[in-house]
């Protein structure tokens, strides 16, 4: 959610700026906006929508020299997406760009007002480069009237701040929204992720919660924990493909074999990250997450309790936060996050340790808020995910869960030599299930015409076919802006089928190697409503309007990771036959670092 960079250097700032905004965009991309402070003059440049807008504003200017830039991509929380509510939030002097929220700024902006400043924007962070100018009347210096500013501030920020009072420096500030300061040879960097430094940067510092700081071009050195920047994190690039959803659907059978490699041989299963005594002591786990990874969490409820008989419990983050949750000794807080940076995530697992809870993050990004805050860590080694509606991230992360699970099994020997060669032989084929058939995938560019109308759709599956029936149409919902639900199957007949008639789809999961005869009876019920089903299966269903045929596999788990490549296509193709933006879908944004 939101995107930050900053530059101080000789180079061409409006260019770094723009180059870094592109590879966060995918962020949040309602706007965007540059400021750049050289040679004495500050210019600020905003534009509604995608960053190509905010481009072409800017088209002439030039800033020659050393000079200063800030930029900011955002995903509206106060205020309408339109040019005033944009960042740089601008003052008399100075410019500021934030991520987060300030949840006091009704108060903040009341006093400031009564002492004569006036605001233009709705927004939360016009209040901070305001309260920095009046806190400027009181310091001579800067950063003591910045360190004031922000400790007035309550909420979650990441901020960087100019000023043409000191023209050699960026002022910063991080609470609960990640911040990097980085350094390269054209100068020093920041951003809210790596991707905008991967070519500029070599040296990065993640800032911890809490710091403040004014940076100029020679103080980097003067700060703790220097890291070098990985240069594997090269830049993800469609190659060929329509949408980076459509290439990360594509790359699923090869970023599974990266999950398992390493982790899981014929031997038994070898969690680097996690010392072998980690779950000694543990006699239930509770998983939380939001949106896709809650569906992965969900899915994992089912392998945890059928392959290792833990008693496993999942919440929605957002929820468990405040909902005084009974929390026991013996239980493990898992939290599964494709991003590491989801605010209602990362709240629920400090209230879990606040509890004395032991923490697991399952997570796709090293060095996140969420793996930085956890006790342990199993990375699920997706690579970059820039479409907005995650698929291989939810991949491996039911893989994640997979393989935890015959792990705890293992711990408590559970499994027999066979019963163990099996999983490690399913979870294989799972993988090699997941390598997109071309004529599959032309079967659902066909079939996808038909499902453009009617007025909703049910996706419904059994067992762990349940929590892939919701990711399912979570993932139609999020491109393609049309209705859909997920619903277990059996759950039907107690509501749901009242809404039956020709132009309500369903879309039913039914594996082969899992409850075939139950959900076959539930999709019969259907049907004799005068729904129009769409089956997925190996198998022939004579009552079906359209077939999606998968290969049965041997095992449910082959069915599962063949199916969700299904899902994932059919909502991709009947998002791009609407029109719309597969990749940066309306008023969503790919990591959410707000409440
Ligand atoms: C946002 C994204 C979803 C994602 C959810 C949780 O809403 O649009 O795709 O599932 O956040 O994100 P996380 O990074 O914690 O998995």
């Amino acid at each position: 959610m939101c995107g930050i960079v900053g530059y101080i250097g000789n180079n061409e700032k409006k260019e770094i700026l723009l180059n870094g905004l592109k590879e966060l965009e995918y962020r949040g991309y309602d706007s965007a906006g540059i400021a750049v402070l050289a040679a004495g003059e500050l210019k600020n440049f905003k534009a509604v929508g995608k960053i190509c807008n905010l481009e072409n504003k800017c088209l002439d200017f030039v800033s020659e020299g050393f000079g200063l830039g800030i930029g900011h991509t955002r995903w509206a929380t106060h205020g309408k997406p339109t040019e005033v509510n944009a960042h740089p939030h601008i003052a008399q002097f100075s410019n500021v760009v934030h991520n987060g929220i300030i949840e006091n700024y009704q108060e903040i902006k009341k006093d400031l007002e009564q002492k004569g400043h006036q605001f233009v924007s709705q927004t939360d962070t016009e209040v901070i480069v305001h309260l920095f100018e009046e806190n400027l009347k009181n310091f001579d210096d800067g950063l003591e009237a910045f360190k004031q500013t922000i400790n007035t501030l309550s909420g979650a920020y990441a901020i960087l701040l100019i000023t043409k009072k000191y023209p050699d420096r960026i002022f910063y500030a991080k609470n609960g929204s990640p911040l990097i300061v980085a350094k390269g040879e054209g100068g020093i960097y920041f951003a809210s992720s790596d991707a905008p430094l991967v070519g500029y940067a070599n040296k990065v510092v993640y800032l911890e919660d809490g710091e403040i700081g004014s940076m100029d071009s020679v103080g980097f050195e003067l700060l703790k924990n220097i890291k070098p920047l990985e240069h594997n994190k090269a830049f993800a690039q469609k190659e060929g493909f329509r949408y980076f959803m459509e290439k990360e659907i594509y790359e699923q059978h090869k970023v599974l074999l990266e999950t398992m490699m390493g982790r899981v041989s014929q031997e038994g299963i070898n969690l680097e990250s996690i010392c072998g005594d980690f779950f000694e002591g543990i006699h239930q786990i509770t998983i939380c997450a939001c949106g896709t990874s809650y569906h992965a969490g969900m899915s994992g409820k089912y392998l945890l309790e059928r392959i290792s008989k833990i008693k496993t419990n999942v919440v929605i983050a957002s929820e468990f936060r405040y909902a005084n949750p009974v929390m026991e000794k013996d239980e493990l807080f898992v939290v599964i996050s494709q991003s590491g940076e989801t605010a209602d995530t990362l709240e629920a697992l400090k209230l879990a340790k606040a509890n004395r809870l032991k923490t697991l993050a399952i997570c796709n990004v090293d060095n996140s808020s969420i793996v930085r805050e956890s006790d342990g860590v199993i990375l699920t080694r997706a690579g970059i995910e820039k479409g907005v509606a995650s698929t291989k991230a939810f991949a491996t992360q039911v893989m994640v869960l997979w393989i935890l699970s015959v792990y705890i099994a293992c711990q408590k020997q559970l499994l027999n030599q066979d019963e163990f060669k099996n999983q490690v032989q399913s979870m294989l084929q799972a993988s090699k299930a997941t390598k997109v058939d071309s004529k599959l995938h032309e079967r659902l560019k066909r079939l996808s015409k038909r499902y453009l109308h009617g007025h909703g759709f049910f996706f419904i599956g059994r067992d762990i076919f349940y929590p892939l029936a919701l990711e399912g149409a979570l993932k139609l919902k999020e491109i393609s802006y049309l209705h859909a639900e997920g619903y277990p199957s059996g759950e039907m007949k107690h509501g749901p089928i009242a809404l039956a008639d020709s132009l309500l789809f369903t879309v039913a999961l039914m594996p082969k190697h899992l409850l075939y005869e139950k959900i076959k009876s539930n999709v019969e019920e259907l049907s004799a409503r005068d729904a129009t089903i769409c089956a997925i299966s190996s198998q022939d269903f004579e009552v079906a309007d359209d077939m999606v045929y998968i290969n049965p596999g041997a095992s449910y788990m082959e069915e599962f990771f063949s199916m969700m490549v299904v899902l994932q296509l059919l909502a991709l193709e009947i998002s791009i036959k609407l029109g719309n933006d597969v990749d940066m879908p309306r008023n969503l944004a790919k990591s959410v670092t707000v409440e």
